[in-house]
């Protein structure tokens, strides 16, 4: 494969006798791919019916002209005011009750079924108009679920179509109650009308009853968008893609994948250092300010790679300062390449810049795009440039599967979102530590949903926090030659989110007695190095590999499964898991403070994210700066 570049362009801000001198600048950057058309619906539909599409025609073959190719956005997340005054009761409600408003953008409500079926017609006539045009070549559908937290609604919509769904589940309302065990405070109902959703109660709702709604909220928006993938299919042969975002956790983005051919995501290092790594603190913060967290993005890629099943690419990626997080410093010179190429690294088909030009009016004034307002090149663009030469340089690049495997799952967000049993335990951070600690050994990563039922080449994985098990998942365990790690907290619930008979977590000879949630400043020391963090677990337990230095049982081990009954710091984690590398046979290598590698089958890329020069073996990168050398012949 070799990766190519793009931008986001909305020809509709810009007068029409500009678009192709700015199409010809794009080639002139090394750009391939643009996408547009993804918030224009009330240029293309002003007045219900009424399809202007002579502006959008014209804008395609400008673009197409100058060779580029056009990703076709659907404007779903932006329906103008007239769909409103059409569905006054369209609009998402939050969880106090209060409708959102019209004025920006995402103002919609999953489950209002009017609105979908609103979005799937306009998604068919634009697959209509342009699903054959030789241009088209790729499809965006919406933008950003998730975004500005609207995929949760507590809409009377969602409230009839969560009734419905418990009535599809359960076929009767007794054994609902048995699942959620509503014999508990007398929560037991005899009709499923009687089922409310689960905010504003009293003191907290049922964990099963919230899990359930996440549950349904996750599917509405794999149905919101399975309907403008069914209305586009028969007009269309180029392949369909959604744009992710990062730390988005609330639906399952590897259903939404199922029914798309790739999978892109939305990557604003900067912006998600200051706002979205909430756990992280000042002064890892001020280190990274100028270049991102060095993981994060990483963290990302893997993940998308394996929603999109091998396929995936950047659809947006910062290209300097952006507006919307509490600060907003400038990326340091070459992070914008630096960030493009590790893209690369693991495995993006395109990397795809947003904006083309920085625009002068609306809410994102203050958003750098590869264009100042006034068209001189920003450093975004000169950067761009340059990635294009290096791509020319690298070649073809392919990517085998990594050795080692981590499991993500979105049903273990929701749950253990919903009984956290303390404050620092957040499921996303718990996977994030341990990847982090992997990619300091130098290690490639795979991220495997739980559906996962063969390993496959693999050597080692990591599955945790996992809520329940599932017989695919056990069976992939059993037949396993390599070694596997599981928890903390993994197979501690059963589906229902009930404490399983056996206790869990059912492997490795443990058992989990009791939990134990940590204050932040609490550290327990353990007998050879690191310390337990945040939670442990008490277990009874056959062979005991690693202690507290006050006697917990840590880490437990039965053949080739091993059973973590606690959050570890990074210390620890590094240890354990190079000792785990050891016996499965996966070379480590260990990476100086800010500096990441990834492996492609024929180069080893080393990115410097710190603030400082690093020297590791006989390189020397200055901070912002990536290396890469060939690992064979070929
Ligand atoms: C993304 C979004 C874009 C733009 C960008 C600014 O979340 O998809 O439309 O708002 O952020 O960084």
């Amino acid at each position: 494969m070799k990766p190519e570049l793009g931008v986001c362009y909305y020809p509709e801000h810009w007068p029409q006798d500009t678009w192709a001198r700015d199409a010809e600048r794009m080639i002139e950057t090394g750009l391939k791919w643009v996408r547009i058309g993804e918030f224009a619906w009330s240029r293309l539909e002003q007045v219900e019916g009424v399809l202007t599409w002579d502006w959008l025609d014209q804008a395609v073959e400008v673009l197409g002209a100058a060779g580029l190719e056009v990703v076709m956005g659907t404007p779903t997340a932006t329906p103008p005011r007239w769909v409103l005054d059409k569905y006054p009761d369209m609009l998402a409600v939050d969880a106090q009750g209060q409708p959102r408003k019209f004025g920006s953008r995402r103002h919609y409500c999953f489950s209002h079924l009017g609105y979908r079926a609103e979005a799937a017609r306009m998604a068919k006539a634009m697959a209509e108009r342009y699903g054959r045009n030789p241009h088209v070549t790729a499809w965006q559908i919406d933008n950003e679920y998730g975004c500005h937290e609207t995929t949760m609604s507590f809409s009377p919509n969602a409230l009839h179509g969560f009734r419905d769904w418990l009535a599809q589940k359960y076929q009767s309302p007794q054994a609902l109650n048995t699942a959620w065990g509503n014999i508990f405070w007398s929560m037991e109902y005899d009709s499923f009308d009687a089922v409310d959703l689960p905010n504003l109660t009293v003191t907290e709702a049922n964990p099963s009853h919230w899990l359930d709604f996440r549950r349904f909220t996750s599917d509405q928006v794999v149905a919101f968008n399975r309907a403008q993938v069914a209305a586009m299919r028969p007009h269309t042969d180029a392949p369909l893609i959604h744009n992710y975002m990062g730390r988005v956790l609330d639906f399952d983005h590897f259903a939404v994948g199922d029914d798309l051919e790739i999978a892109s995501w939305d990557s604003y290092p900067m912006g998600f250092l200051e706002q979205v790594l909430l756990e992280e603190d000042e002064a890892w913060k001020a280190q990274y300010a100028n270049q991102g967290d060095p993981d994060f993005q990483g963290f990302h890629h893997d993940l998308y790679r394996a929603v999109g099943k091998g396929r995936w690419w950047i659809m947006e990626q910062q290209p300097g300062p952006v507006n919307w997080a509490p600060y907003n410093p400038i990326p340091q010179d070459g992070m914008v390449k630096l960030w493009s190429m590790e893209a690369v690294a693991h495995g993006a088909e395109v990397v795809s810049y947003f904006r083309w030009r920085q625009a002068p009016f609306a809410q994102e004034q203050l958003h750098a795009g590869l264009l100042r307002p006034d068209s001189v090149n920003a450093q975004g663009q000169i950067e761009a440039r340059a990635v294009y030469e290096e791509l020319q340089v690298l070649g073809e690049i392919e990517h085998p599967d990594a050795d080692v495997a981590i499991v993500f799952d979105y049903e273990s967000q929701w749950a253990w979102d919903i009984q956290p049993q303390g404050q620092g335990f957040d499921y996303f951070r718990l996977v994030f530590e341990q990847y982090r600690a992997l990619r300091k050994l130098g290690l490639n990563v795979d991220i495997l949903p739980a559906t996962t039922t063969d390993f496959g080449s693999r050597k080692l994985v990591v599955i945790p926090g996992l809520m329940a098990w599932n017989d695919g998942l056990r069976g992939a365990i059993e037949r396993f030659g390599g070694q596997v790690i599981v928890g903390p907290r993994s197979g501690l619930k059963t589906p229902d989110m009930q404490i399983p008979p056996s206790l869990g977590p059912d492997v490795a000879g443990a058992k989990t007695v009791r939990f134990a949630s940590l204050r932040p400043n609490v550290r327990l020391a353990l007998r050879n190095g690191g310390h337990v963090i945040r939670w442990y677990e008490e277990i009874e337990a056959g062979h005991v590999v690693e202690t507290t230095r006050d006697g917990l049982n840590i880490l437990c081990q039965e053949g080739h499964v091993s059973y973590l009954a606690a959050w570890l710091d990074q210390d620890a984690y590094l240890r354990i898991f190079e000792t785990l590398c050891g016996a499965a046979g996966v070379a480590t290598e260990n990476l100086p403070e800010g500096l990441r590698k990834r492996s492609t089958k024929d180069q080893a890329l080393y990115f410097n994210y710190s603030n400082a020069p690093v020297v590791h073996r006989d390189m020397e990168l200055a901070s912002g700066s990536y290396l890469w050398v060939a690992t064979s012949d070929s």
